[in-house]
């Protein structure tokens, strides 16, 4: 994308239209240098695995009102936490989420681990999750890729080999726009313009920040990609 910077310019637009999330930390107030919660960012991954936005933000709010804390969390009834569960879905998900609540509080000291790998280690953290932790929360340089950030990429560089085997390719060229600074924030930024711009169908091109070097828009091809075997 030659002298364009990328990462520079999704910032600028996050700084302008982040959406507003009950886990997140605004753009703001995070130059001024507030930090995320890593429990709210970490409940928020696991609740957002398989589940919209859109759906998660009222569980997100009844969990953390009922169980403030991780420590909370943990010390939880079982019944009590698959019934507040209930309807978001993939019932394991919530199985593991008191498991790692108990393995935090009983092993870490109540206080999340800061880095990929440790995140890893946690029940319920596989590679995805554990790379939006350290970036989100701890505001380090991994690299998240989730559905939204193979869409963005593709377009950007007109990549047509197809999911998921383009898997690796496409986590190479998000690496490499990773920056060193704010990369919790350009994270976030890359997810939402996947979410409300660079969308599935009909991307809007016309105000995205980065359609000046985007490769898919040059050549037409936007809404074709990211391309996926045929199950
Ligand atoms: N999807 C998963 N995590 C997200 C986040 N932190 N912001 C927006 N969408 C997300």
């Amino acid at each position: 994308s030659g002298e364009f910077d990328v990462s520079s310019a999704l910032l600028d637009w996050y700084d302008r239209h982040a959406r507003e999330m009950p886990w997140r930390v605004a753009p703001a107030d995070r130059a001024a240098g507030v930090m995320p919660d890593p429990y709210r960012i970490w409940l928020s991954e696991v609740m957002l695995q398989q589940t919209t936005v859109a759906a998660v933000r009222d569980y997100f709010v009844r969990f953390t009102t009922r169980w403030p804390t991780v420590q909370a969390l943990a010390a939880a009834p079982d019944d009590q936490v698959m019934g507040e569960w209930a309807g978001l879905g993939y019932y394991a998900r919530a199985r593991n989420l008191l498991k790692c609540a108990q393995v935090v509080t009983e092993q870490h000291g109540g206080t999340f681990p800061d880095t990929y790998d440790a995140l890893l280690n946690l029940p319920g953290i596989g590679p995805y999750t554990a790379a939006a932790i350290s970036a989100i929360a701890f505001d380090r340089p991994e690299t998240v890729l989730d559905g939204n950030v193979e869409r963005v990429m593709a377009r950007l560089f007109d990549i047509h080999d197809p999911l998921p085997g383009s898997k690796p390719q496409l986590k190479k060229h998000a690496a490499a726009l990773t920056p060193a600074a704010r990369p919790g924030d350009y994270a976030q930024a890359v997810m939402d313009l996947g979410a409300t711009i660079c969308t599935p169908k009909s991307p809007a091109c016309g105000i995205c920040p980065v359609q000046a070097p985007c490769a898919a828009r040059a050549a037409g091809t936007q809404s074709d990609l990211p391309r996926k075997t045929p199950k």
